[in-house]
């Protein structure tokens, strides 16, 4: 029981999505029309849907509409590595999975958007090899500084941990095959001008992988804060990528795949 409810925390506190409701339960958001439930199994967007541990205090949280993020306060990380970290988030996360969906080659370079405690940047230095570069990308400092410790600790020496502004990610100019986003697209404001900028990041043929909860997930962010595939989708097509959302074996999330057409006469591909 005691795991399959941290599990529930998990979960909801990756979707991470935020709202100016007024707080709930311990230490909560309001919930979808729904509430963290018994059974250990939440429904709607719990207590923990918006990065808030139990018994934490709140930091800021402000929902904005048509493109503006959901701002949190990401600093206190010991406690987000606790849940972001927790070895349970494996089994819905499948990270070996969500990472062989993009489908890297050696000598890559990757980028991880909102990477926070570097949950997946062992498995993405793996896929990119020596020669490859793994670029992770945070707003929050003390993140960032984690994932500096992370990487030397695990000799990481392919991977780059930076602070980036809210509105840019400040990438080299068709300089990255990949780039991850895994329950922070909906932190991003002004999304369809953001998305212009992962597009001049990417080479031609690379993508973006846009990993988050379903509308019909058991947990994740109350209903009107979701993004939907199809959401997502139209931000980054009106930025010239080609969309597609993928096949995979997520119990909870979708993969929304969006890559920049390869140029005329190209062999590369996605
Ligand atoms: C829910 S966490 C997800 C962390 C990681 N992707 C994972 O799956 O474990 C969201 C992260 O996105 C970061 N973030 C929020 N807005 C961002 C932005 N505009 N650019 C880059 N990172 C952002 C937050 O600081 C936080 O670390």
């Amino acid at each position: 029981m005691r795991t399959r409810c941290f599990s529930l925390l998990l979960a909801l506190t990756l979707a991470c999505s935020g709202g100016e409701t007024s707080e709930s339960g311990s230490g909560g958001e309001p919930t979808s029309g729904g509430e963290a439930t018994g059974g250990g199994e939440a429904t709607g967007g719990g207590e923990a849907e918006n990065g808030h541990a139990p018994g934490g205090t709140h930091g800021r949280h402000h929902h904005g509409h048509h493109g503006q993020g959901h701002d949190h306060d990401f600093s206190d990380v010991e406690r987000f590595a606790r849940i972001f970290d927790d070895p349970e988030r494996d089994s819905w996360q499948k990270p070996d999975h969500v990472v062989s969906l993009l489908d890297l080659a050696p000598g890559q370079t990757v980028v991880d958007l909102g990477a926070g405690t570097g949950y997946f940047l062992s498995r993405l230095s793996a896929a990119v090899g020596p020669e490859g570069r793994v670029l992770a990308l945070d707003v929050e400092p003390n993140m960032v500084r984690h994932m500096e410790a992370r990487i030397a600790e695990e000799e990481l020496a392919n991977a780059e941990a930076r602070v980036v502004p809210t509105d840019d990610p400040q990438l080299e100019p068709a300089g990255a095959d990949a780039i991850l986003i895994v329950d922070t697209w909906h932190h991003v404001a002004e999304r369809e001008a953001y998305a212009a900028k992962l597009f001049a990041g990417l080479r031609p043929g690379g993508s973006v992988f846009i990993v988050d909860f379903t509308r019909e997930a058991p947990h994740g962010p109350p209903a009107e804060m979701r993004l939907t595939a199809a959401e997502v989708s139209e931000e980054l097509a009106a930025a010239g990528f080609e969309i597609a959302t993928l096949d995979e074996e997520l119990p909870h999330q979708y993969v929304v795949r969006a890559t920049r057409p390869a140029a005329p006469g190209s062999e590369e591909t996605p």
